[in-house]
């Protein structure tokens, strides 16, 4: 079986979480990791000089503890490929991993994973009104959006704009079903076929 991995990444409630537990559901042998499972504990998250905790960074996260993750996955899925599959070339000789989350491109091992980088993007004022709209644990303080999530995505963007890893940006804004229907079909495609 060949082993395809597919990074979803793109700006806190751009839609990452949605897309990818609706990819999990239709690929035919898919798995999902998702980084909001690593934070770590909040009494272990530096606060910045305006009482601010620093959730949006690599140094928030068990970033060690999900590569093991995605490592054991790897060797789960590395069997040799049977014939029959190889022959068939279809999509169920293929095993999907999705990883889904905000800070996939910054940190080099797992960047170093992917077979295909997707990254939803969503204007300021729609990623404004939809954290509004959402309780996270713990709660955005208020200011937090303006103070440390949108600068910090920034931030991070911009180092990523800098590596030149080949990524496949998404508009956020348009329908879920859209995005859906595209990277669904273009995942598929390239997992078998390639880019070229
Ligand atoms: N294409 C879309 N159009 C409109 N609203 C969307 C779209 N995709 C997701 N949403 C909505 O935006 C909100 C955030 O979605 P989701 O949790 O999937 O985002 P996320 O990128 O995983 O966010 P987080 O930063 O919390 O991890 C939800 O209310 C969801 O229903
Ligand atoms: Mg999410």
């Amino acid at each position: 079986m060949k082993a395809f991995i597919v990074g979803i990444g793109g700006v806190t409630n751009g839609g990452k979480t949605t897309l990818a537990n609706k990819l999990l559901k239709i690929l035919p042998d898919c798995s999902l990791i998702s980084q909001d499972n690593y934070f770590k504990p909040e009494a272990e998250v530096a606060t910045d000089e305006r009482g601010f905790k620093r959730f949006d960074v690599l140094e928030a996260l068990e970033m060690e503890t999900m590569m093991s993750d995605v490592l054991s996955w790897i060797t789960q899925h590395k069997e040799a490929e049977p014939l029959k599959a190889l022959q068939e070339n279809c999509e169920k000789s293929v095993h999907f991993l999705i990883i889904e989350g905000f800070l996939l491109y910054n940190y080099k091992p797992l960047d170093d994973m992917f077979d295909r980088r997707y990254f939803l993007t969503v204007p300021y004022e729609e990623c404004k009104k939809r954290r509004s709209t959402r309780v996270y644990d713990p709660p955005d303080p208020p200011g937090y959006f303006d103070g440390h999530v949108w600068p910090m995505y920034i931030k991070h963007k911009e180092e990523m704009d800098k590596l030149q890893r080949e990524i496949v940006f998404l508009d956020g804004t348009k329908t879920k079903e859209e995005i859906l229907y595209y990277v669904n079909s273009e995942i598929k495609r390239v997992a078998l076929h390639g880019t070229s």
